[in-house]
């Protein structure tokens, strides 16, 4: 039997980081996280499965054959297949292009892996295996056994993961959508000013695994905690600086993590520090709304209300820009979540 089946997914941001996992299971979060769920930057993924075929997998990025990334699908395939036996018992055909420039030193696990959850799903919700109920919260399941944040990048405009008191619902399993929160949140801008393209020296697996004998360990997961509960009253609130104040400590947090753990490590640039300083002195200086926050690379998340705009990119254009590898920012937005997509 052949499948054919695509998803478009996005990327997202957290803001509450998820940094560290549990020592028992499969990629659990040791903190809860939230994220915005991101409209541009995002990973369109055709599946073509032909079940009975011997397994095999080939893939594609941006139309060229990408043999490096099988292991890490293979993987998630041996990681999901006791919640769908069927998936080892096929041929793969995977073709995926991301919006955003492969070289961009953005990561493409958020998207990718969710992506081919989505498309997954699609197979297991074709032969009966799923019903259109438990869709998305299969394919959060499935994504976040692919990468941990890729879970959250199934639900939008923003998505919670990791078990939390005031979070209803929430679960270590899979992400839930999360939208209780003032409409200023609902389009936020985020520009991700592209400070530097290689590849990272440190991988996020590594990172996390590094959390689990850290000195700060303990006390970081508690402050997560109570991070997230104060970012809840905040984007209720509509409060942007309550919003700001926990957004920045925790960009810097999760840095701070890594530059205390053995070994330790520093993925931030010069000018990574640079605009940091840029948008301080900014906010120091006019009374603007805008902050940052980080991923585990050298790259700012410049965030901004969708009605400072066009004040912001002049911002970016004039101040930021010349600290941006070859002047590269990527323009995004909150987005809505994943769509699905005719083969
Ligand atoms: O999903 P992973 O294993 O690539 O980890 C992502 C970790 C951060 O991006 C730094 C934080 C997060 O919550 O997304």
């Amino acid at each position: 039997m052949e499948y054919k089946i695509a998803w478009a997914s996005p990327s997202n941001i957290a803001l509450i980081k998820y940094w560290g996992k549990k020592k028992d299971g499969v990629q659990l979060p040791a903190n809860s996280s939230i994220s915005f769920t991101l409209d541009y930057c995002k990973t369109t993924t055709h599946l073509r499965f032909v079940e009975g075929e011997e397994f095999a997998v080939k893939v594609s990025l941006d139309q060229i054959d990408t043999p490096s990334f099988i292991p890490k699908i293979e993987q998630f395939l041996n990681r999901i297949k006791s919640i769908f036996p069927f998936v080892m018992n096929g041929n793969y055909e995977i073709n995926t292009i991301n919006s955003f420039p492969h070289s961009s030193g953005i990561a493409s696990s958020a998207s990718g892996m969710s992506a081919l959850a989505l498309c997954i799903c699609e197979i297991a919700s074709k032969k009966g295996l799923l019903d259109t109920k438990n869709f998305f919260q299969t394919a959060s399941v499935l994504s976040r056994l692919g990468s941990g944040s890729a879970s959250r990048s199934v639900f939008g405009p923003l998505s919670v993961w990791g078990e939390h008191p005031e979070f209803e619902g929430s679960s270590d399993d899979y992400a839930i959508p999360y939208s209780e929160v003032s409409s200023i949140f609902k389009n936020y801008c985020d520009t991700i000013l592209l400070v530097h393209k290689g590849q990272k020296t440190v991988s996020s697996t590594v990172g996390h695994n590094l959390v689990e004998d850290h000195p700060f360990a303990v006390a970081r997961f508690q402050q997560a905690t109570r991070n997230m509960s104060e970012i809840k009253s905040a984007f209720k609130l509509g409060d942007i600086d309550e919003f700001i104040r926990i957004v920045e400590s925790e960009a810097l947090t999760l840095h701070s993590l890594m530059m205390s753990s053995n070994p330790y490590f520093i993925l931030m640039k010069p000018n990574t520090l640079n605009i940091i300083e840029a948008i301080w002195a900014k906010r120091q200086k006019d009374v603007v709304k805008w902050c940052f926050t980080l991923d585990a690379g050298a790259n700012v998340h410049f965030l901004y209300p969708s009605e400072d705009r066009e004040t912001a990119i002049q911002f970016i254009e004039e101040e930021l820009k010349q600290y941006c590898e070859n002047g590269a920012f990527i323009h995004d937005a909150v987005g809505s979540g994943p769509e699905k997509m005719t083969y």
